[in-house]
């Protein structure tokens, strides 16, 4: 069955086809971080115009990549939700009046499932259920067991910013701009995660995870020192990675153990961090579980993995109609 897929859910104007929820044929990516840029974050009102402007000419883009016409198309899979409503809507709009205009099976996919199924993409080799995902995004901090597509069960999340969101505010704290995950990364890279002591949050304490008070002791490090540069600057990078990496793994770690599970999934934004993969990949070796890590550009934003798990949604029958609604807080 090919699918399209589509989703605005934040920053990211995107359009997939992929075919039984695995093969990926066309595959775009609209990013607006430039236009963000100047803010320092994404601003709502902005995310939606360009949506409106961008998805269109994305739709045309992924089917022109994929070589196939909107006539191939057998079902419509949109994000919708969480995320920003006004850029959800644009999405969910469009994939209504695609769906009603071309009479095809539509359904709404939340953008975490998408997340999830990011693994399934592409690949040789796929994980079994029930599985183990850590997902960490700009929006979300979350250890998940998938016991079977659509059936998922959430075992610890972040009780208050999640760990792309320490990123990124950490990074705006150290001048480095936005959005600022990545640079913490490239800048830990020649830093010695040693130099900076920073506390070690929620360390023993179950599997919900906690950020926040990370970010407020680098802001006091900062207060105390001033802002720095050079060396000082990638070893501050860097021990902040470490911390956060530090407690990503030890409440993975005690996830996989307490479930007995012996496959892990890491996927959302975060999941590109070099720190973070290494860390799990030695993990992995010592401890003898089978570690799936999506490529950076399906672990980030995407259609495909929208696509991915609204065609195990349509396989199973699932349908929505022409009253298909964006919801701002969709749980999993
Ligand atoms: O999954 P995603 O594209 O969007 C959300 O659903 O949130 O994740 C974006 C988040 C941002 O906070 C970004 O700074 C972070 O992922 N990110 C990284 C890296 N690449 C992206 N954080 C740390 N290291 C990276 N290499
Ligand atoms: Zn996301």
């Amino acid at each position: 069955m090919l699918v399209l897929g589509l989703e605005s859910s934040c920053d990211e104007t995107a359009a997939a086809l992929v075919e039984d929820g695995r093969r990926i044929l066309g595959d775009v990516v609209s990013s607006q971080v430039a236009a963000h840029r100047p803010y320092g974050g994404v601003v709502p009102e902005i995310a939606s115009r360009h949506h409106v402007e961008n998805i269109i000419p994305v739709i045309e883009q992924a089917l022109a990549q994929a070589g196939v016409e909107l006539a191939d198309v057998e079902g419509l899979a949109v994000t919708r939700g969480p995320g920003l409503v006004g850029s959800l809507l644009v999405g969910v709009q469009v994939a209504k009046a695609v769906a009603f205009a071309r009479g095809l099976p539509l359904v709404g996919v939340n953008h975490l499932e998408g997340h999830l199924c990011a693994v399934f993409l592409d690949a040789d080799e796929v994980p079994a259920f029930p599985h183990l995902a850590l997902l960490v995004s700009g929006g979300h901090s979350e250890l998940i067991v998938a016991h079977d597509f659509g059936r998922y069960e959430l075992l610890g999340a972040t009780r208050d910013d999640a760990a792309g969101e320490a990123f990124d505010k950490v990074g705006k704290m150290l001048g480095l701009g936005y959005p600022a995950g990545p640079l913490v990364d490239r800048l830990a890279a020649s830093g010695d995660p040693r130099a900076v002591r920073l506390p070690r949050a929620m360390r023993g304490r179950g599997l919900d995870m906690s950020f926040s008070g990370l970010k407020t002791a680098v802001m006091t490090h900062v207060r105390a020192r001033g802002l720095p540069s050079g060396q000082p600057l990638a070893d501050l990078c860097a021990s902040f990675q470490a911390a956060v990496v530090a407690q990503l793994v030890e409440k993975t770690v005690a996830a996989l153990e307490k479930r007995r599970l012996g496959e892990l999934v890491v996927t959302g934004g975060v999941a590109c961090n070099r720190g973070l993969r290494a860390a799990l990949e030695r993990q992995a070796k010592e401890r003898g579980f089978r570690l799936f890590l999506p490529p950076p550009s399906r672990c980030t934003d995407n259609a495909a993995m929208i696509a991915a798990a609204g065609y195990h949604r349509l396989a199973r029958g699932e349908r929505d109609d022409l009253t298909l609604s964006a919801v701002a807080t969709l749980p999993l």
